[in-house]
């Protein structure tokens, strides 16, 4: 009985293992000695293109609107994907910023994946701050 319960207890560990691998395979970003992958690089333009004026250069936030690095600590996609394209009005405070709604944005709706690919690698830490390289680029 005791062996039996052990072989349980191992097989539950060996199952919580390999889960955590197949979560960290899940990162919508790749990053190879600080290059990122073309997706990314492309969330990085088009984060560029669309956001930047109010949520400042490399997702850091401005006196407007919030940080998206900090905010994709806690966002899951779905929140993130439905702010996006919805938009958002703050009526927990006084002031009016908002949130402009993206929906009918193709350069946005169509990249969307990429731009949360981008904001998820800063949010992670583990892309600094700039304009990255991709991989396979040498400059
Ligand atoms: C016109 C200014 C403006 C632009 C452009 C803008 N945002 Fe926002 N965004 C805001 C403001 C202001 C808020 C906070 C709204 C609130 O408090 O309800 C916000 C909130 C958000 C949030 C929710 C953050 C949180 O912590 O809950 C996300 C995600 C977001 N923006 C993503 C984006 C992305 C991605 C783009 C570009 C496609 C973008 N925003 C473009 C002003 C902007």
């Amino acid at each position: 009985m005791r062996i039996c319960l052990s072989i349980v207890a191992l097989a539950l560990l060996l199952m919580l293992a390999s889960h955590e691998s197949l979560a960290d395979d899940a990162k919508p970003y790749t990053i190879q000695n600080g290059k990122v992958d073309k997706g990314t690089y492309n969330g990085y333009r088009r984060y560029g293109d669309a956001c930047m004026r109010c949520h400042g250069p490399d997702g850091a936030g401005s006196s407007y609107a919030p940080n998206l690095t900090d905010s994709l600590k806690h966002l899951s996609k779905e929140t993130f994907e439905e702010t996006v394209i919805n938009g958002r009005k703050n009526v927990t405070t006084s002031n009016d910023n908002v949130m402009p709604s993206f929906g009918t944005n193709e350069d946005v709706v169509t990249y969307l994946d990429d731009i949360y690919s981008y904001l998820k690698a800063r949010s992670d830490g583990v892309l600094d701050r700039g304009r990255p390289t991709r991989i396979g680029d040498d400059s």
